[in-house]
């Protein structure tokens, strides 16, 4: 059962608004019902840039609840793109008055990317190919993230950036005449092609990306639902510069990287049946469900349909033998966020879990390898860490512990798991991480624990 929320003071008994929170979270004997989670988030950065720069209104429906995809909302609000939020039969909808491909106007101070990689990555593409100048930066952990992933393809593009210690946020873009490349990705990751590819619709000729292994491909088909000049075929994507593109009505599923807590959660807890409703399935998502149907879980999938290219649908989860296993190589980059709730799920498996080639963990929202094995260490949990993976033993329990989130959402959500797996109930210290990706994640868990 989950205890109600503590809050604690301010720093200082500050009178300023400072959202740093605790949850006390206890052990639960069961999982029940039937939830949705906030609109995918990798989804909701994508149509809030596209649909900006769009010609005409689109109409968003389920946009991403959480701060980050808010920050993608600010910064295109300050390259001039209005939006507003109404309500229609009781549902949200943001509307986006996009502009067109040549309608941003110059910020007036720094755009400001919050926690967001996928902001700052992605939008970086559309900033280095506009006439103007571009200043973005973002909080403490994102001045930290490599950007020379990104400023490596954009160079090669013609664009110009500096960057702290020629690496790091702050970013100055100067807007630049981009053309066309072809570009092997030497890190698999979704973010940079979907910047090369935003760069690459700025151009007048053909851009060609290819990767070492497939990542989402959520920037692929939104480009395609929007009309750009986009074709792909196995791990290459060529996109033809020039085409304008339309705004239009737009509905994003919900997040399965959220819901893959609420999934755990099932899975462990003794006498679990749960349903998560409208989560988004696009098969360069779902390897957490093909790993955990090959561990022994039981996970059905109830319908299925496909809205704005996205296939969506309704998932039953009930409690699970998990073996456990190994997951390494293409698998570890498709399911790259879910590693720290599957690492929850390792240490209570059978077998146990070996997690190899996740060397990205390293430069996510925290050192993911390090907040993990810190975690599970504070909870007994006995682990060993590479500088790439993981190897947790199973057949072990959690014990109740001080968690530290350390400002990770990802963090804060698998370790409130856990937590209703312990023998007594555990702080989530910095609990308001969560609202990065899933701000009402406490509440729906609440309403779901027995
Ligand atoms: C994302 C891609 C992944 C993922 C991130 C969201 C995206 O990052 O970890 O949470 O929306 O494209 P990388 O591109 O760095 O792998």
């Amino acid at each position: 059962m989950l205890a109600p929320v503590e809050r604690s003071a301010g720093p200082c008994g500050s009178t300023l608004q400072y959202d740093f929170m605790t949850e006390l979270v206890s052990p639960a004997r069961a999982i029940h019902g039937v939830v949705s989670v906030p609109g995918d988030k990798s989804i909701s950065h994508r149509y809030a840039m596209l649909t900006s720069i769009a010609q005409g209104d689109s109409k968003i429906y389920n946009y991403a609840t959480g701060a980050d995809c808010h920050s993608t909302l600010g910064c295109m609000a300050a390259l001039g793109v209005r939006h507003t939020f109404s309500e229609e039969d009781g549902r949200q909808v943001l509307t986006v008055h996009g502009k067109g491909t040549s309608g941003l106007t110059a910020a007036q101070e720094t755009l400001d990317a919050g926690n967001s990689g996928s902001t700052i990555r992605m939008l970086s593409g559309i900033l280095a190919a506009q006439p103007f100048d571009t200043s973005i930066t973002g909080d403490e952990s994102l001045v930290r993230r490599p950007m020379r992933r990104i400023m490596a393809p954009l160079a090669e593009m013609g664009a110009r950036i500096d960057a702290a210690s020629g690496q790091f946020p702050p970013l100055t873009i100067h807007g630049s005449r981009l053309h066309a490349i072809d570009y092997a990705l030497p890190v698999a990751s979704a973010q940079v092609k979907s910047c090369v590819l935003l760069g690459g619709l700025y151009t007048d000729g053909e851009t060609i990306v290819r990767e070492p292994v497939a990542t989402r491909d959520h920037t692929e088909i939104a480009l395609s639902e929007l009309g750009a000049d986009i074709t792909t075929e196995p791990r290459v994507v060529r996109i033809r510069g020039g085409a304008q593109l339309s705004g239009k009505t737009l509905v994003v599923p919900g997040d399965l990287s959220s819901a893959a807590f609420f999934i755990v959660a099932a899975l462990i807890t003794a006498e679990s049946d749960l349903i998560i409703t409208n989560v988004g399935l696009n098969p360069t998502r779902t390897a957490l469900l093909d790993v955990l149907n090959g561990m022994g879980a039981s996970i059905k999938l109830l319908h299925i349909e496909q809205v704005n290219g996205e296939l969506i649908g309704n998932l039953q989860i009930k409690t699970s033998r998990i073996r456990g296993g190994t997951v390494e190589g293409a698998i570890t980059a498709a399911l790259i966020d879910e590693i720290p709730i599957l690492s929850v799920l390792g240490a209570v498996s059978e077998e146990g879990l070996i997690v190899r080639n996740a060397g990205e963990l390293r430069v996510k929202e925290t050192d993911r390898i390090d907040a993990i094995a810190q975690n599970l260490r504070r909870m007994g949990i006995t682990l060993t860490t590479t500088e790439s993976g993981l190897e947790i033993p199973g057949k072990q329990k959690f014990h109740a512990a001080e968690i530290d989130s350390m400002g990770d959402h990802r963090i804060a959500m698998a370790f409130s798991i856990a937590a209703l797996a312990a023998d007594g109930a555990c702080v989530i210290q910095d609990s308001s991480a969560a609202s990065v990706s899933f701000p009402e994640f406490y509440t729906t868990l609440r309403s779901i624990t027995q």
